[in-house]
Parts: C-alpha cells; sequence; structure tokens
C-alpha cells in the first residue's frame, strides 16, 4: 500500500476542527466492537419500525422517478405541509410551511444549523447538563463559549428516584444568563437522565430568555418518548416564546428509524430564514424519499 501526505508549510487544519476531534460516539462504537460487548452508548433500537412506517418507505421509493431526485431545498412540500398543520395546534401558532419550517438531515444537523446561524464569536450559550454531546463542540465551532449549569437533585444529599427529581434551580440558573448569553439549548425529553420539563420550570426558563433577550434552542427528539404519565409541553408554546424558539424535532426518533436522518426545525420565520442560509450552503437539501415517508 502506498501512502502519500501532503506536507504543507503552513497550517493544514483550520482552527474550528482543534479540541472537538474527539468523539464519544466514535471513541465507544469503536470500543464496543473491540471488545466484542453491547453498545448501550449509541441510542438506537435493536427492532425494525412499526410495520405501517415500513410499507409507507417502500411505497415511497416505488411511487415514480420523482421519489428518487432532488426535492425542495427547505424540505419535501408535503412534509413540511404536514408538519406545519400538525404542530400548529400543539404550539398553539399559525406555523407556516414555507416560513416556518426548515427539514434537516436529521436533528444533528438541525442543531448545527441553529449554532451556525444564530451564534456569533463571543455569545455565550448556556447549556444545561447533563446534555447531549454535540451541542458543546457545535458551540465551540463557531467561536461561542459554553457556559454550563447543572440539574441537580431536587433535595440537596437525598436519593434521586426518579428523572423528575433532578431539578434546575431558578438562583443558579439566574445567576448564568449575562449581557454576552445568545442562548439557553433545553432538552426535554432530557438525554440521557429521562427528565421532562413541567410546564412551571419551562416558564421559569421562559421567563429569563425573556428578561434578558436570550434565545432557546429546544431540542425535543424524544418528544414522544415520555411515560408513567409525564406530559410534553413545548416551551415555545408558552407566551412571548414563539418567537424565540428553536425547536428541534427528528422523525427518526418518532419512528424508530435513526437511519433515515429526518430531523427538522419549527421556529418563526425571521430565525429560519438564517438557519436555511446555512443548510442551502451545506447539505442544500435532504433525502426525497424519506421525507416522503416521514
Ligand atoms: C438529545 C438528542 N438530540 C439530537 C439527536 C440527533 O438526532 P438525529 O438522529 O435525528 O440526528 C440525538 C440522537 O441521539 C439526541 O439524543
Amino acid at each position: 500500500m502506498c501512502l502519500f501526505q501532503i506536507i504543507m508549510s503552513r497550517r493544514l487544519n483550520a482552527r474550528r476542527t482543534e479540541g472537538v476531534d474527539k468523539n464519544v460516539w466514535v471513541e465507544f462504537t469503536k470500543l464496543a466492537a473491540d471488545y466484542k460487548v453491547v453498545n448501550l452508548g449509541h441510542g438506537f433500537p435493536d427492532f425494525s419500525p412499526p410495520k405501517f412506517v415500513q410499507e409507507a418507505f417502500c411505497k415511497a421509493v416505488s411511487g415514480g422517478p420523482q421519489m428518487h431526485q432532488y426535492t425542495q431545498a427547505f424540505g419535501h412540500p408535503p412534509l413540511v405541509k404536514s408538519l406545519a398543520k400538525f404542530f400548529s395546534r400543539i404550539v398553539g401558532h399559525e406555523i407556516d410551511p414555507l416560513e416556518d419550517v426548515l427539514v434537516t438531515v436529521g436533528a444533528y444537523q438541525a442543531l448545527f444549523c441553529a449554532f451556525q446561524a444564530l451564534i456569533d464569536e463571543g455569545n455565550e450559550v448556556i447549556i444545561v447538563e447533563p446534555f447531549f454531546n454535540c451541542y458543546q463542540p457545535m458551540v465551540k465551532m463557531v467561536g461561542g463559549k459554553a457556559v454550563y449549569v447543572p440539574l441537580r437533585p431536587k433535595v440537596e444529599g437525598s436519593a434521586v428516584l426518579s428523572s423528575g427529581d433532578w431539578v434546575l434551580s431558578a438562583e443558579e440558573l439566574a445567576s448564568k444568563f449575562t449581557p454576552r448569553t445568545k442562548a439557553i439549548v433545553i432538552n426535554t425529553p432530557n438525554n440521557p437522565l429521562g427528565k421532562v420539563y413541567k410546564t412551571e420550570e419551562l416558564q421559569m426558563i421562559a421567563d429569563l430568555c425573556i428578561k434578558h433577550d436570550v434565545l432557546c434552542i429546544s431540542d425535543e427528539v424524544y418528544e414522544w418518548l415520555t411515560y408513567d404519565g409525564n406530559k410534553h409541553v413545548k416551551i415555545a408554546s408558552l407566551p412571548g416564546m414563539w418567537e424565540r424558539t428553536i425547536t428541534i424535532g427528528s422523525g427518526g426518533k418518532t419512528f424508530s428509524a435513526t437511519g433515515w436522518k429526518v430531523g427538522w426545525v419549527i421556529s418563526s420565520g425571521h430565525i429560519i430564514k438564517h438557519m436555511k442560509t446555512i443548510h442551502q450552503n451545506c447539505v442544500y437539501h435532504c433525502p426525497t424519499a424519506a421525507q416522503v415517508n416521514t
């Protein structure tokens, strides 16, 4: 085998690649394979999606030549219409399918577009711990500064019996907001704890966002996976939050089909338009057949 290495007299890699090269999923997937152990790190079901979902996918791919060609950059029209109609009822706001929705390559690309489009060098982004791993490197790549605030046991020192026993301290969270804060990232239901934020908790976060004129990036990929009577509430549905919330969803998580990588962002058109700018200069659009099916 012949190995070629380009020796450059100047720096090869862009600075934004530095400090973000390690990835927990890459590392653990390799470790699991090397030691032949069950990989509990990377979250995907080991069963097939429901039959109706599989059948819809087959129907989509045999649905004629258009199913195999490009569709619209910001989302296949029937999908953006369905998303808008469906979530309008939940958010309590008339969602415009062309202005307020962006279909992405999974929720991951939605997050990427959000940080790229909305966070500038020197901006602070509050991240609630524990958090899904990509928030931190994505903030770092745009030159932002991650500011962490932990979920803590409801009663300090007491046993944590359920995910609901992990809470944010209102005072502690308030202390993290500064004039440089541009956004807060929340994840409900939370990965890895499973915590489903209650309306009062979301209201407390919303009040701070409004007070400090801060955006809320709300990762809601597990919105349909709630148990024991817990109800998922969208922070975008609270008064004054539609205009400043970026709600991120995932078809892969919803339909047990993570490999399709269909995600979306629902937000006010004045925010979505900047995310579209990143999207059109990045992947441009997402696979048609997976969108038809979703
Ligand atoms: C909290 C959270 N957000 C986003 C994602 C990415 O979702 P997708 O597979 O739709 O890109 C995941 C995937 O595990 C996740 O757990």
